[in-house]
């Protein structure tokens, strides 16, 4: 069992959008997942709720019942993706402790940048593996974006694939699915495709 936990304490950057998605495309890698919602705002079970597929699992709980609910149950999912809140550093910190790799979803704007790189200290501090993945970014690859990677590349591994601003994104919410069943040959599918090979690798889970 691998944890993957989705992180920033900035708000709507992406984590949910960026935890739902990857997790239905592990799921169709044929991995089994479960996707832990962590934050008290439910953003993830509200998705799940309008969801007919019952795959991913899908749970909410708060962080303090994490450790519990890893060693109950952790062992029946290849890989346990979780979402977290915005804001509350004590959950965070604790969740963070747990996965095996935390991805600092983020937007390449300048007041993202700032608390990302706050992020990656305490990442840094407690020797937790991270990574940074790029969310509604401009959907031309401008050179400006270009300059935000090579930035970014400053606090850590980047995440090679990019999520632009699309609205698969967010037309896929309200009937429960993700891009990739959505619209599968749309070019949000194939970013949400190569980010979680990208991650499934850095798992060395392929
Ligand atoms: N790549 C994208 N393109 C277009 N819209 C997006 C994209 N990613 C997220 N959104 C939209 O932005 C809003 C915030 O996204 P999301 O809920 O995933 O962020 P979050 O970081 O989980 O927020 P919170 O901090 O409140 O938990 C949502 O309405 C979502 O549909
Ligand atoms: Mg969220």
């Amino acid at each position: 069992m691998n944890v993957l936990a989705f992180v920033q304490k900035k708000g709507g950057t992406g984590k949910t959008t960026t935890a739902t998605n990857v997790s239905v495309a592990a799921t169709m890698r044929g991995f089994s997942v479960a996707l832990i919602d962590i934050d008290p705002q439910g953003s993830a079970l509200t998705w799940k709720n309008a969801r007919a597929d019952t795959h991913p699992y899908v749970e909410a709980l708060i962080p303090e019942e994490l450790p519990h609910w890893l060693e109950e149950h952790g062992s029946e999912f290849d890989l346990v993706v979780i979402d977290t809140p915005a804001h509350d550093g004590d959950a965070l910190a604790r969740v963070v402790r747990l996965a095996d790799l935390a991805v600092i979803v983020t937007q390449p704007t300048m007041l993202a940048n700032a608390v990302a790189v706050h992020l990656r200290d305490v990442f840094i501090d407690f020797g937790i593996p991270f990574a940074v993945l790029l969310t509604q970014a401009p959907s031309t690859l401008t050179q400006r974006l270009e300059r935000w990677i090579q930035n970014h590349r400053l606090l850590g591994t980047v995440v090679d694939a990019q999520f632009a601003y699309r609205m698969d994104y967010q037309d896929a919410v309200p009937l429960g699915l993700a891009v990739i069943e959505y619209n599968p040959h749309g070019r949000a599918a194939h970013e949400v495709r190569q980010a979680t090979d990208w991650l499934l690798n850095r798992l060395e889970m392929v």
